[in-house]
């Protein structure tokens, strides 16, 4: 269980911890973050009650403008989740029935489910086995021979890594499709130092909890450059109105709580700290794995092969990876979990089924073998604690934990 018992991320369940007088290490603390955060957030709750501006409201068109300045980009629109901002950014743009939006099996399954609450069909093209994003070689080869209907490009910036944005916009201007990003994990991540979010039409960002950038509750956003679609978001987001009462179309209430805003405000100024001690912790990790003998140094390339029992994913040149998760892949995954918890020690599994081989996905006709990175991914990954108040201590447990149950 994650410290803060916000599970619903945790695909599947935590082994129970026992057998071990350790004290517990966390995948995610959010105590430990609070403690240092108390004061200015407790303060910023009390403006939010004494005002009774609840609903969206100045906190939230601040918190907006701090996030537009901060990403790069002429508009953000607070909404109430991430599975929201997607569905938003994509049906502002005019994803629609009949369109075909090419997308990764290996995300989170809003990244999927929201093409199809546009009406649309979402296809899966599979992983690199380097990075874990969606390919974009395969992307290039799939559209050579696509539908005409292929209308757009949602690629997910997974665990905090951006995908090859440059690829994807060439790609995206060859066949004259749209391109979005999920940026839900990849808050502050940037792509030939431009920031997520700011590399396509839209983006959706989370901040759910467990995110790097994370609310009180549930709540996300879009950002976009495009005022066309930014003023449609905004409507969106409200029952299609801009004027109360007054409905041009169908929308949905998907508006930002103001004391999720006024929490986003207090951590946006300490997120460039934090997601740089991500990053600290990810290059200790990738130190201590080398320096047992366990790992290869992490590629800067698309290069998947190792022969050591740990393998590192790919960091690429062009990205700044904020390690929103410190992912590896090992045989024996599940039994090294297991190990793992014993020692009193969480790890979670991002995810343990690809989204092309979920039942609610059956009527689009894949089957098991159609997507073998993803699916030989999903048997392979291991996230294990990150957060930028985990101790080098504890670091160090954990790779010894590992050593142990390899040895
Ligand atoms: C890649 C990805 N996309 C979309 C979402 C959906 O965000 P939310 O949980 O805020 O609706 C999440 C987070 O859960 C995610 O990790």
């Amino acid at each position: 269980m994650l410290e803060s018992g916000f599970a619903r991320d945790e695909p599947v369940s935590n082994p129970t911890l026992k057998n071990s007088t350790d004290t517990a290490i966390p995948v995610l603390d959010l105590k430990r973050q609070y403690a240092t955060i108390r004061a200015e957030v407790e303060e910023a709750i009390a403006r939010v009650c004494e005002s009774q501006q609840l609903i969206l409201g100045e906190e939230a068109a601040a918190l907006e403008r701090e996030i537009s300045a901060y990403l790069g980009v002429s508009e953000t629109i607070a909404c109430a989740s991430g599975t929201d901002a997607l569905w938003l950014a994509m049906q502002a743009a005019g994803i629609g029935p009949g369109d075909y939006v090419v997308t990764t099996p290996f995300s989170f399954f809003a990244s999927a489910s929201t093409i199809v609450r546009c009406g649309a069909r979402p296809v899966f093209i599979d992983i690199n086995p380097a990075t874990l994003n969606l390919d974009a070689d395969k992307v290039a080869h799939y559209l050579e021979h696509a539908p005409v209907r292929t209308r757009a490009i949602l690629p997910v910036h997974l665990y905090g890594q951006c995908v090859r944005m440059d690829r994807f916009t060439e790609i995206a201007a060859e066949h004259k499709l749209q391109l979005f990003e999920d940026a839900a994990q990849a808050f502050g991540s940037t792509w030939r130092g431009k920031r997520a979010g700011s590399l396509s039409l839209a983006a959706g960002f989370s901040f759910y909890p467990t995110k790097n950038l994370s609310a009180f509750g549930d709540a996300g956003c879009v950002t976009t450059s495009d005022p066309d679609v930014a003023s449609r978001v905004r409507s969106l987001r409200n029952h299609g109105s801009t004027q109360r009462y007054y409905h041009d179309e169908i929308g949905w209430n998907a508006r930002m709580d103001a004391i999720q805003a006024v929490v986003l405000r207090v951590k946006l100024k300490r997120l460039p700290d934090w997601n740089a001690k991500r990053r600290e912790l990810a290059s200790r990790y990738d130190q201590l794995f080398h320096e047992a003998g366990l790992a290869d140094p992490r590629p800067a390339t698309l290069t998947a092969e190792t022969s050591k029992p740990v393998r590192l994913l790919s960091t690429l040149a062009e990205a700044g990876h904020i390690f929103h998760q410190y992912v590896i892949r090992v045989a024996r995954r599940d039994d090294l979990r297991k190990f793992l918890a014993d020692r009193n020690i969480s790890s979670e599994v991002y995810y343990p089924v690809p989204l092309h081989l979920q039942r609610c996905f059956t009527y689009l006709g894949y089957l098991e073998g159609d997507l073998p990175e993803s699916e030989r991914a999903a048997k392979e990954v291991l996230a294990l604690p990150i957060f930028p108040e985990l101790t080098s201590e504890e670091q160090q447990r954990v790779v010894s934990a590992i050593a142990d149950f390899l040895s």
